[in-house]
């Protein structure tokens, strides 16, 4: 499928079909969609005088234009009410227009959609609507070995305007590239777990690194060992497949610059270990990989759009399995950084592997870290599957990180970390313990992780609610949804100086 931005107007565009935005508050419609209205007998004109068109956000209607203008139907989508506008909407409506375009079999879709208003330029709205439109297509159906429901009929979309801007082909190219490493993040969240084994993914980022030009360094157990990662190895213990530490370097900043860590949770399954889950749902433990597979979709866009920043992605792969060899609760190890931990619960391993991952982090000179786990139930109960929850140990970085995730429209939410909540974390026999008891979940949990980012910067994201969805909803899919690809890119983005 391509994108382009495409010199044309409503009345001569080619294609099968057309989109046009009307806005719900906005009463009149404007003078070049009067134009094609009156060819087209005062359709729209009817229909929102009649209310069968209100215009309220993510409305759809489709006429046929039956050869009275070239494009063969017209999509109407509904904007909102103005004052509510953000690139947000545009990724909404375009998401819902491609969708209807697509069931029904057109080929060529062209969207009049862009826009410059509430701050939002002709180069935002032309990046939203290809993160838009990629996204909404966007299905995982490689082992259905019947396709026919979910085809790809869409092959060609235009953006549409009445003059070339360079600034529309720029926002394509960050939106396709921002959806496409959404898409690598989706995908792997969506496999299950017998295809994505940790050897599996780290070949994955192996791909993505060679055709991105990042350097890559694959940590296999012996390097674990030798490194001392005795809290990542506890986790690994219990599995016949390998763990692998995976490391992705981007240097696009000065030497002097700082050094990104974007470090992500990824259990490829999550059994709970000899503290096992109980089996209602834990097929969705094949999705706890998703702070990996945020991280490497997040690299794959820093790899392509090449900010002047220095940023390194860390992906900690392995399986929690329950085996003769696996961890005990009780069992005391230790850190690579030298703290003692212990495991009260084996089901509390994504702390123990990000644990050693930050250590590594900060080995490799990290002067800024996040990391981002599907860690804790938790965090579903605090804040449902809409928001991630964040933690800190430095006011400021968090700052830069709520603005990144507010310019990529990506909800968040901080939760405290009070030195109380530390506390809980605290262990009569080691350091510390792996668990902090019922109340507070995602706060100890995240608190435990402070604990191996020490003095540097760090922003903890809890992504158990927002890694995957339920349910499809505009552009997003069922099932993995690349949560913080666009926020870990803007904020590396922002890094720039
Ligand atoms: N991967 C789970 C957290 C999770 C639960 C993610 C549901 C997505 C949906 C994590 O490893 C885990 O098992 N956490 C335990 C921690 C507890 C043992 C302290 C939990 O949340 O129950
Ligand atoms: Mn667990
Ligand atoms: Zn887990």
């Amino acid at each position: 499928m391509i994108i382009k931005s495409q010199k044309d107007n409503l009345l001569s565009i080619v294609v099968d079909t057309l989109v046009v935005g009307i806005y719900e508050d906005v009463k009149s419609i404007r003078d070049e969609l009067q134009l094609l209205d009156e060819k087209i007998g005062d359709t729209i004109k009817e229909m929102i005088r009649n209310e069968e068109f209100k215009g309220k956000e993510s409305e759809i209607a489709i006429i046929h234009t039956q050869g009275r203008i070239p494009a063969k139907k017209l999509i109407l989508v509904g904007m909102g009410k103005t004052k509510n506008f953000n690139e947000e909407t545009i990724r909404k409506v375009s998401a819902i227009a491609i969708k209807a375009a697509n069931k029904a079999k057109s080929r060529t879709i062209a969207f009049d959609l862009l826009q410059d208003i509430n701050g939002v330029d002709i180069q935002k709205t032309s990046q939203s609507i290809s993160e838009g439109a990629l996204l909404g297509l966007y299905t995982f159906n490689k082992y259905k070995t019947n396709n026919e429901n979910k085809q790809t009929y869409i092959s060609e979309v235009y953006i549409l305007t009445n003059s070339e801007n360079s600034k529309i082909d720029e926002g394509i190219n960050i939106g396709v590239t921002l959806a496409k490493g959404t898409k690598v993040a989706r995908d792997l969240v969506n496999e299950p777990a017998n295809y994505l084994t940790p050897t599996a993914m780290a070949n994955m980022a192996n791909e993505i690194a060679k055709d991105n030009g990042l350097e890559i360094e694959i940590l296999e157990r012996e390097d674990l060992e030798r490194l001392g990662m005795g809290c990542f190895i506890s986790v690994t213990q219990g599995t016949e497949q390998p763990p692998k530490l995976v490391v992705l370097k981007y240097n696009g900043g000065k030497n002097e610059d700082e050094v990104l860590a974007l470090v992500g949770k990824g259990l490829t399954f999550d059994s709970g270990g000899i503290s096992i889950k109980p089996s209602a749902g834990m097929e969705e433990m094949k999705t706890d990989m998703g702070g990996a597979a945020s991280v490497l979709g997040a690299m794959y866009a820093i790899g392509k759009l090449k900010p002047k920043a220095n940023v390194i992605g860390i992906l900690g792969l392995c399986e929690n399995m329950p085996s003769g060899k696996a961890t005990r609760p009780g069992d005391v190890v230790t850190s690579m950084v030298g703290k003692t931990v212990e495991v009260i619960n084996t089901d509390a391993e994504g702390r123990l592997v990000l644990a050693d991952c930050i250590g590594y982090a900060k080995k490799l000179g990290a002067t800024k870290i996040v990391d981002l786990a599907t860690l804790t139930g938790a965090c579903l109960v605090a804040l449902g599957t809409t928001t991630t929850a964040l933690i800190t140990n430095n006011e400021e970085w968090m700052e830069q990180l709520v603005k990144a995730a507010n310019e990529a429209n990506e909800k968040v939410w901080q939760l405290p970390s009070f030195p109380e909540y530390g506390e809980l974390i605290k262990s009569s026999i080691a350091d510390l313990k792996n668990t902090g008891g019922r109340y507070a979940g995602t706060i100890t949990a995240g608190l435990f992780i402070g604990e191996f980012a020490g003095e540097t910067p760090w922003v903890h994201m809890d992504i158990a609610g927002t890694a995957s969805s339920t349910k499809e909803s505009g552009y997003i899919s069922k099932g993995g949804t690349g949560v913080a690809v666009r926020t870990l890119y803007c904020l590396a983005k922002n890094l720039e100086n």
